[in-house]
């Protein structure tokens, strides 16, 4: 897990699980690592903490959304540092807890164009540098709402369930061209988004929620983002060097348990 000399983009990075990874890598040795988010107070605060252990990161506000932004952090990696040897396309949003019958139609917009269209964009952006280069990792963010459906969110689990369609297909696009390009599966974790899951479940009482939802759990928590960032720095790193086109679940053994299984957040 060194990543020496490597240059990597985070978007989403201002917060959670995208903070903690490019925290990760910095930490490693990186020599350059874009900060890539639509929230410029805290993407500014990432980057001048990363700053501040010496190493070398730049904050750019994009909205992922947009293909001009998106364009434009992928071109200042490049004036910057010269190479993407590392991607990670993570940015998301969870939308509103609804069933499908009253899901307003705007909220479903916005999710698929965050977590699917931004998604493809960071790719249709980001891969054709690491084709020119002949190497690059990519690991989208999914969700283990990418592999099962959960009730009361459909354009998350829709959206997560096309981000698996996208790992897949890049992976088997520019697998010879020897990049990878892999999906990582959180399940819970402790950050703003699944804390505000549990208030829109709940507003008067998401403890319980949390609890009731971590109790069914095997190891019967939340994971960190430091837990998923570990992951996705072993698929960006020399080690994961056979691994593409795959799907990692980090979610403390909630798929693998029927229980786990048979019990979401929104019931
Ligand atoms: N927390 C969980 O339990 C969990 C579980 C599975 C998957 N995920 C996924 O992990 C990823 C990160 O989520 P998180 O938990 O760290 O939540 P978070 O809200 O803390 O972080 C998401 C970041 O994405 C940014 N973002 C949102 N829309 C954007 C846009 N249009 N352009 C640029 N930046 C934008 C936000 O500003 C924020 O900094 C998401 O894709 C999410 O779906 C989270």
């Amino acid at each position: 897990m060194d990543f020496t000399g490597k240059v990597a983009i985070v978007t989403g990075g201002a917060n959670g699980i995208g903070q903690a990874v490019a925290q990760s890598f910095a930490a490693r040795g990186a020599r350059g690592v874009l900060v890539v988010d639509r929230d410029a107070t805290a993407g500014e605060a990432t980057a001048a903490a990363i700053r501040a252990t010496g190493a070398h990161a730049l904050f750019t506000a994009a909205d992922v959304t947009q293909s001009a932004d998106v364009r434009a952090y992928v071109q200042l990696a490049l004036d910057t540092w010269g190479t993407i040897d590392c991607f990670h396309n993570n940015a998301g949003i969870e939308g509103k807890i609804a069933v499908t019958a009253e899901y307003d139609e705007a909220v479903f917009d916005s999710v698929m164009a965050v977590n699917v269209k931004g998604v493809f964009l960071g790719l249709r952006h980001v891969l054709p540098v690491m084709l020119k280069q002949g190497h690059g990792a990519v690991v989208n963010t999914a969700s283990v709402a990418g592999l099962f459906g959960t009730p009361g969110m459909p354009a998350y689990v829709a959206s997560k369930h096309a981000v698996m369609g996208l790992t897949k297909v890049a992976a088997g696009e520019v697998g010879p061209q020897g990049i990878r390009v892999n999906a990582v599966c959180p399940g819970p974790i402790d950050t703003r988004m699944v804390r505000d899951i549990a208030k829109q479940v709940s507003p008067n009482n998401p403890e319980q929620v949390e609890a009731r939802y971590a109790g069914s759990i095997p190891l019967r928590r939340y994971g960190t983002a430091q837990e998923v960032a570990n992951l996705v720095l072993f698929l960006c790193s020399d080690l994961a060097g056979n691994i593409t086109g795959a799907q990692y679940v980090v979610d403390g053994g909630r798929t693998a348990a029927p229980a786990g299984v048979a019990s979401s957040i929104v019931e």
